[in-house]
């Protein structure tokens, strides 16, 4: 049995513009090119998961609505070579994304999520009943919160270690922090989660230092083109340089892959450089999907 690798989270459908700039609150601008394509932290960071970790079995659990864009996700993760448990909520519609996204790949993000917040505990508990030996479970928090602690549970049951992405940020029950080998937040979750303001590596090391105190095993805070910091190895990993067209899923992409690297039993520098570069090569192209490497585009040092 390959290892596997185990994902609950969100499915949207993104229709993204990209201008030259996000326009000002009340103001029209023109000009912009538009992209329909497949989105969704969760859904994002299983397409990862599939793309990147080729030897292993990707299995996504998501809700989707009675509608075309829910069918279409059902056929789209079935090409993506994974397992999608894909519940369907009756009366919701799948979730939907607007996106925009600036001449420097910057981003603004509204999100409906329909029938992604209607994905119950006891669901999440029953699709996760096979859980048991897997590498890992990777949340986020596009689902309940009520959801995503019931999956950690299980996982907590199952012995399986969990990486939280917690975006979009909101405060997590203290009972959660315990529950999770990971935590990865980027430089506005962390301070949201703890009240400091991550500008520097000595920020980043206080606002982990909070977050180990309430329990989480490791942080990793991503911090977009400066890099990541990461308590497990105490630095600062500075990111490549590379010329960024679209930043969306690029979280998602690094979250992913560096599940797979941990999953494949790299040490922790090389899975963030892993991580690293699997996320580099997303912002170089538009869309969330669509801009997430194979494994076969990344350098022969991970073979
Ligand atoms: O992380 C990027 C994702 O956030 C997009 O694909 C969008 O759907 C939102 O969920």
């Amino acid at each position: 049995m390959p290892a596997s690798i185990y994902i609950l989270g969100s499915t949207n459908t993104d229709m993204t513009i990209r201008n030259e700039r996000l326009p000002l609150p009340g103001e029209t601008i023109s000009g912009g090119v538009f992209l329909l394509a497949a989105g969704g932290k969760g859904a994002n960071q299983a397409v990862a998961v599939a793309r990147l970790f080729p030897a292993g079995r990707t299995v996504f659990i998501g809700k989707v609505g009675k509608d075309l864009f829910g069918e279409e996700t059902a056929q789209r993760m079935a090409r993506e070579g994974m397992e999608a448990r894909l519940l369907v909520d009756p009366v919701q519609a799948s979730g939907t994304a607007l996106i925009l996204v600036d001449g420097q790949g910057q981003n603004s993000i509204s999100v409906a999520l329909g029938a992604n917040g209607t994905l119950s505990p006891q669901e999440a508990w029953d699709q996760l009943h096979d859980l048991e030996g897997a590498a890992a479970l990777l949340l986020q928090l596009e689902t309940p919160l009520e959801t995503v602690c019931r999956a950690a549970e299980r996982a907590k049951q199952a012995k399986v270690p969990v990486l939280l992405n917690p975006a979009p940020a909101r405060p997590l029950p203290a009972s959660l922090y315990p529950l999770l080998e990971w935590i990865t937040p980027n430089e506005r979750e962390a301070e949201q989660l703890t009240g400091v303001a991550v500008t520097d590596e000595g920020s980043a090391a206080r606002a982990a230092a909070i977050l180990q105190g309430r329990g989480v095993a490791n942080v990793l805070i991503t911090l977009g083109s400066r890099g990541c910091w990461c308590s497990a190895t105490g630095r600062l990993h500075p990111a490549r340089r590379v010329e960024a067209v679209d930043c969306v899923a690029a979280g998602d992409t690094f979250n992913g892959a560096f599940a797979v690297a941990l999953a494949e039993g790299r040490p922790w520098e090389e899975a963030i450089a892993f991580a690293q570069e699997a996320a580099a090569i997303s912002v170089t192209r538009p869309g969330a999907q669509p801009s997430i490497p194979r494994r076969e585009e990344l350098s022969p040092r991970f073979p």
